[in-house]
């Protein structure tokens, strides 16, 4: 089993490139299946959650073609019946709820597994259902499927309780083609939101206001493929932010949209730490001491919940105490008993607080990604740890983050995979 080996204490130096966003990419390769024509979408990360939504098109008869981070899906080829095929992958990953939106729009049909995804405790899609409903749907879900059935779809006036990213992407890809105008309230804000929208936009789409809370979707009869580039990734780029701060490093990050991670950078700074925009760049560059922060994650523009594990590394190490407060997810403090297992101090209440007591020096260990994003933080802690630390869990970090030992090691970190008798 291959798992990371990283010696720590090596302070980051150098430059990274960072291509397009999963969440966006993901929203984006299942939306190209509603034009009749092909697709050519650049700057796709080659990460295993797109690989695996490949592998779904391909299974219901797409053709896609792979050039290094270049997409082509020609989706002439793809039939119904052939969903019965992308079961198993349906499964593997969250944004599998996609195909929901996609192939209701395309079919007014779909029936497939519930998604799968990281565990970040109960993961609901009941606005995504409230909303296919809304817009004219029968939904079921039974014996772990979802079920849902249109004579048509029509336009309709839809209120998210909570704003969710996965539902507002979802009711995009199901309103887009509908009779008439569905207007989102509460919507999504995050850059991939308003990718997403982009995308559909150049294939002959109508919406308008994504980014705002309020997106508003007029129903067009058919859309046509389209030539695309995804929008940066902002979590993957903040990232790499956090691990020049945690290694007291000087890292300049290209390819990204540095207003994307205002929320990031001005709690850096608020952490000693100097950060330089440019246009399409930022550099990063870690001073000691770090200063202790509290932070709450929110949706966009707030503080991304995805971030908030590479964060929580940053906190051990500050002086002072430092307090983080999940508002997204309800479960997404595994990571910390990895942590602990370093030398570190949190403290877990109520289930969505957690108090880093700082001033810790951490110290290599054997620990593991518990998710994706607790992954991304456990290979920072190891690049800071003294000593030898192994990464185990890697099925979770190939999900999201292209080459990640690669770009630590072209960085100057002493990392490397190695493959682990059982
Ligand atoms: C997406 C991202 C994930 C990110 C998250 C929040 C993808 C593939 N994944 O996940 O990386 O951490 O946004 O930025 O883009 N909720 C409901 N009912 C629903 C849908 C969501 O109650 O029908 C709740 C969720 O449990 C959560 C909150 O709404 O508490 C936000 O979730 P959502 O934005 O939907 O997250 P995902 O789409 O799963």
């Amino acid at each position: 089993m291959e798992k990371i080996v990283i010696n720590g204490g090596k302070p980051l130096k150098g430059e990274v490139f960072v291509t397009g966003a999963k969440n966006a990419a993901l929203g984006i390769i299942p939306a190209a299946i509603l034009a009749e024509t092909p697709s050519e979408i650049e700057n796709v990360p080659d990460i295993q959650d797109i690989k695996n939504y490949i592998t779904m098109l391909r299974k219901i008869g797409a053709t896609v073609e792979q050039d290094g981070n270049t997409l082509r899906i020609d989706p002439s080829g793809i039939h119904y019946d052939n969903i019965v095929n992308i079961e198993e992958e349906s499964r593997k990953m969250r944004a599998s709820y996609y195909m929901y939106g996609a192939l209701l729009s395309k079919y007014r049909r779909v029936m497939l597994p519930l998604p799968g995804g990281c565990d970040l405790g109960a993961r609901p899609i009941d606005m995504h259902i409230k909303a296919f409903e809304a817009l004219g749907a029968k939904v079921e879900i039974k014996n772990g499927y979802l079920n849902a059935n249109a004579e048509k779809l029509t336009g309709a006036d839809i209120y998210f309780d909570i704003t969710s990213v996965g539902a507002t992407i979802n009711t995009m890809l199901a309103a887009v083609m509908a009779e008439g105008t569905t207007v989102l309230e509460n919507a999504a804000k995050e850059p991939h939101v308003v990718d997403a929208a982009n995308f559909m936009n150049y294939m002959g789409a109508r919406i308008n206001g994504a980014g705002t809370d309020t997106i508003k979707i007029r129903g067009v009869k058919e859309l046509f493929g389209c030539n695309y580039s995804v929008v940066p990734d902002q979590i993957r780029a903040g990232t790499y932010m956090m691990a020049a701060v945690a290694t007291g490093g000087d890292i300049l990050i290209k390819g990204i949209i540095p207003e994307h991670l205002e929320s990031v950078t001005a709690k850096l700074i608020e952490m000693g730490s100097k950060v330089i925009e440019y246009d399409d760049a930022i550099r990063v560059i870690g001073m000691k001491p770090i200063k202790a922060v509290n932070v709450r994650t929110m949706p966009h523009p707030g503080f991304p919940t995805d971030l908030q594990q590479p964060m929580g590394v940053l906190m051990c190490l500050a002086k002072g105490t430092s307090m983080i407060t999940e508002n997204i997810f309800e479960s997404r403090f595994k990571y910390v008993n990895e942590l602990t297992k370093m030398g570190a101090r949190v403290t877990v209440t109520n289930g969505n607080v957690a108090i880093f007591h700082g001033g810790d020096k951490l110290m290599g260990a054997r620990i593991n990604a518990t998710d994706l994003r607790a992954g991304a933080a456990m290979v920072i802690a190891g690049l800071v740890a003294e000593g030898e630390t192994i990464v185990g869990g890697l099925e979770h970090i190939d999900r999201g983050y292209e080459d990640i030992v690669g770009k630590y090691a072209s960085l100057g970190a002493d990392i490397k995979k190695v493959n682990f008798e059982e």
